[in-house]
């Protein structure tokens, strides 16, 4: 007998044993938050009934202990909880927020930044990340693109497994790692407007073609949790969407895990207006395939606290009664609760050793890799003159400014609840340790950064973190801003750190706008006029309006929100001491009217207007997806193929040549795209299809091969039904960004064998 069958034969006999409710609770999962004592107390209560199978938002070894205590030393049947995180970027050292990750366009780091993150959290307690978030955004607006890989499938898909093996490791289950739950299946990123929560609309080619492509392969790198979505398409809320779960993800994809609701999302299925009320909810949702609900109390009606509750799977053993669902329907999704449980071995360990977690909380190593990431997360989009990188020998002072130039909480950004603020170091603190004893470092902030209209539904958890900021200072406006502007013009260069502050981008923080907040623009504006010459240290989620900022900058460094060491990235970039590498994982717009704007658009029936669609505006973006400067240059050259004419089936092997022309050492992001010049549908006029991440040493010249597997060409034909291979010609294109021109081209035939290339 295996150890599967061994697992299995477990959860089996748990089950036999267990009553409806304990069912019902197995697949109930609960906010446990210190700040809210009504409902731990609710929440305790039910654990200790063997009516709760999982909590979250608990990262203290010591409380995560003593709740486990309450499940299996004092409930009926002893089951082990299972304790969920929002580990999305970190937990007590924070890496560069997820889209700043998908810039390094470097898998293997993202996949170490989560084996990281993972055993930060496993040591506290928590066995399963509610991450990575794989939703494409292609609408900056949206807050939460900073939580995903940017536009493009193929991007998200590669950073998707990579974070799903960092987070699982090789072996489900091993003492290190925890459960990676991708989300929010599937869809939540193309909200109407930008605005979340709105309404989804997707066509079926959208949804396979762009949408789905991450999840499946978060699913193929084994990934153990699945969380629907908020939003529903064409009117089905994700939590319910049978077609979705159970036909898309279990049957097409072969996912074995457990599906969780989002957060109070069962019984929003009546809010929505889809569910009768919360036992059609829960009956619904479990007949869709979902297993677990993630409830926040009983009903969210915009009070942070809402009343302490069951979540409507709390009706369950009423709704079976009735035969609403079956309860076989319940045992299954039971069943995969407890395998999870088992699998990660929760019953033969299900506490953690509280003071060895204080060591790996605090492991000089994580720092390391932090600090790494951020370097490799940075994007330069602009270097006029090679004011960058600073030359210490030639800069005696630097003014560093900016409200955000100081601010650990905006340099680590949004969904962190386990951090360090104290020890975080921010862009002024990094670029005192790095510049030497000689160069003058001195700071002045301006300008605030304006609070939110309508306030985050965060602050609530932030005001949980000890050690927070204390209340800011009273500031003088006039004065500050013109101490700033004082201090430029004594200064030999002015590094202005701005942008978006932590609670302006993520979930519920979508705008309206793309401007840098406040008056962030017009202190960029006077501190140019001083003549020092401006580097732009931008902090933020998600691009930003940069037509104005640009003229005032001689140098760009999209740094996102860099975590618990960005600042001394930060800095590390600005000196030289590492070059810059990462490339845009979105196509930068000019301004929001252009938005959404995406690099893989279709060529329409006029591709030579198409800079010229807007009268008064190009609709050309501002930098192109894939795009970033290092210091140096790299020429690409001899762009070969293995064939001219492939079968339908055939791979056709791409190799390039690129060399470092520049006498520094280059950090360069090589990328393949691909164009189907006709056929079933219009595709696409170029696709990404491959990258490579690669340093060069000066003068140094490398060959890089590339496979273009049959897959590469395999879309969602909506005229077909199915996924297709067409007859076709195709252009390659590879180069340093999506608008690489070194170009070569090879036809697919249903009747040729390879033909290789003369
Ligand atoms: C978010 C999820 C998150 C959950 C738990 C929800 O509001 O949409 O992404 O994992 O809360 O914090």
């Amino acid at each position: 007998m295996t150890n599967n069958d061994t697992l299995h034969q477990r959860a089996a006999a748990l089950l036999a044993a267990m009553t409806l409710q304990e069912k019902a609770g197995q697949l109930s999962q609960y906010f446990h938050l210190a700040a809210w004592p009504e409902q731990t107390e609710f929440v305790e209560a039910e654990v200790r009934a063997g009516r709760a199978g999982s909590l979250l938002f608990v990262a203290d070894p010591r409380a995560t202990n003593r709740l486990q205590r309450l499940a299996v030393e004092e409930s009926r049947l002893g089951i082990p909880l299972l304790f969920g995180f929002d580990v999305i970027h970190g937990l007590r050292t924070i890496f560069p927020v997820p889209l700043g990750l998908a810039a390094s366009w470097d898998p293997e780091l993202a996949e170490r930044v989560q084996a990281t993150a993972a055993r930060e959290a496993r040591a506290v307690g928590i066995h399963w990340a509610f991450a990575p978030m794989l939703d494409i955004a292609r609408d900056p607006r949206w807050g939460r693109i900073v939580e995903g890989a940017g536009e493009d499938p193929y991007l998200g898909a590669r950073m998707a497994a990579a974070q799903v093996r960092g987070f699982q490791g090789e072996v489900f289950g091993a003492p290190d790692r925890i459960v990676a739950g991708p989300k929010h299946f599937v869809g939540y990123g193309a909200a109407l407007g930008g605005r979340d929560y709105d309404e989804v609309h997707l066509s079926e080619s959208e949804l396979r073609n762009v949408y789905l492509p991450p999840f499946a392969a978060a699913v193929q790198a084994g990934a153990g949790n699945v969380m629907t979505s908020y939003v529903g398409i064409d009117g089905v809320p994700g939590a319910a969407d049978r077609r979705l779960i159970t036909d898309v993800l279990r049957g097409e994809f072969g996912f074995d895990g457990f599906v969780v609701s989002d957060a109070g999302s069962v019984i929003d299925l009546a809010t929505h207006g889809f569910a009768r009320d919360d036992r059609d909810a829960a009956a619904r949702a479990l007949r869709a395939g979902l297993d677990m609900e993630m409830s926040l109390g009983a009903r969210f009606s915009g009070d942070p606290r809402p009343t302490p509750g069951v979540g409507a799977f709390g009706t369950l053993a009423a709704a079976v009664a009735a035969g609403e669902v079956e309860e076989r329907l319940v045992d299954e999704a039971v069943r995969r609760v407890l395998l999870v449980k088992l699998r990660l071995g929760l019953f033969e360990q299900p506490y953690v050793d509280e003071a060895q977690a204080g060591a790996i909380l605090s492991d000089a190593g994580h720092r390391e890799l932090a600090r790494s990431a951020a370097e490799r997360a940075a994007v330069l989009l602009r270097n006029e003159g090679g004011v960058l990188p600073l030359d210490r020998s030639a800069v005696q002072s630097v003014a560093v400014i900016g409200p955000l130039a100081d601010d650990p909480r905006a340099t680590l950004g949004p969904w962190v609840f386990a951090h360090d603020l104290g020890a975080t170091v921010t862009v002024l603190a990094g670029v005192r340790r790095v510049a030497g004893a000689a160069v003058r470092v001195a700071h002045a902030p301006g300008v605030p950064v304006p609070t939110r209209r309508f306030p985050s539904p965060f602050a609530m958890l932030e005001q949980l973190q000890p050690g927070q900021a204390p209340p800011a200072a009273p500031f003088d406006e006039g004065a500050e801003f013109a101490r700033a502007v004082e201090l430029a013009r004594s200064s030999d260069v002015a590094v202005l750190v701005l942008g978006e502050a932590a609670d302006m981008n993520g979930e519920a923080a979508s705008r309206s706008t793309l401007d840098l907040p406040g008056r962030q623009l017009e202190l960029l504006a006077a501190v140019a006029a001083t003549g020092t010459p401006v580097v732009l240290v931008l902090l933020s989620g998600r691009p930003l309006d940069l037509r104005r900022a640009a003229e005032h900058s001689a140098a760009i460094l999209a740094a996102w929100h860099p975590g618990t060491e960005g600042g001394w990235a930060v800095a590390r970039l600005l000196f030289g001491d590492v070059a810059p590498g990462g490339k845009l994982p979105f196509t930068w717009p000019r301004s929001i009217g252009q938005v959404p704007l995406i690099y893989a658009h279709l060529n329409s029936h006029q591709p030579h207007t198409a800079s010229m669609r807007y009268w008064e505006e190009e609709s050309t973006p501002l930098y192109p997806f894939g795009f970033g400067l290092t210091y140096g240059a790299v020429a690409y050259a001899n762009l070969t193929l293995s064939a001219t004419a492939i079968g339908l089936d055939d791979a056709v092997q791409v190799s390039v040549e690129l060399r470092n022309t520049s006498s520094r050492a280059v950090e360069e992001v090589a990328q393949l795209y691909l164009h189907q010049r006709h056929g079933r549908a219009a595709r696409p006029v170029r696709e990404l299809k491959g990258f490579a991440r690669v340093t060069l040493e000066p003068g140094e010249t490398r060959t890089l091969a590339f496979e273009v597997p049959a897959a590469a060409r395999r879309y969602w034909s909506v005229a077909a039904g199915t996924y297709v291979l067409d007859e076709s010609t195709f252009d390659v294109w590879v180069g340093g960004s999506s608008t690489a021109s070194l170009h070569a081209e090879f036809a697919v035939r249903l009747d040729t064998t390879a033909r290789p290339a003369e």
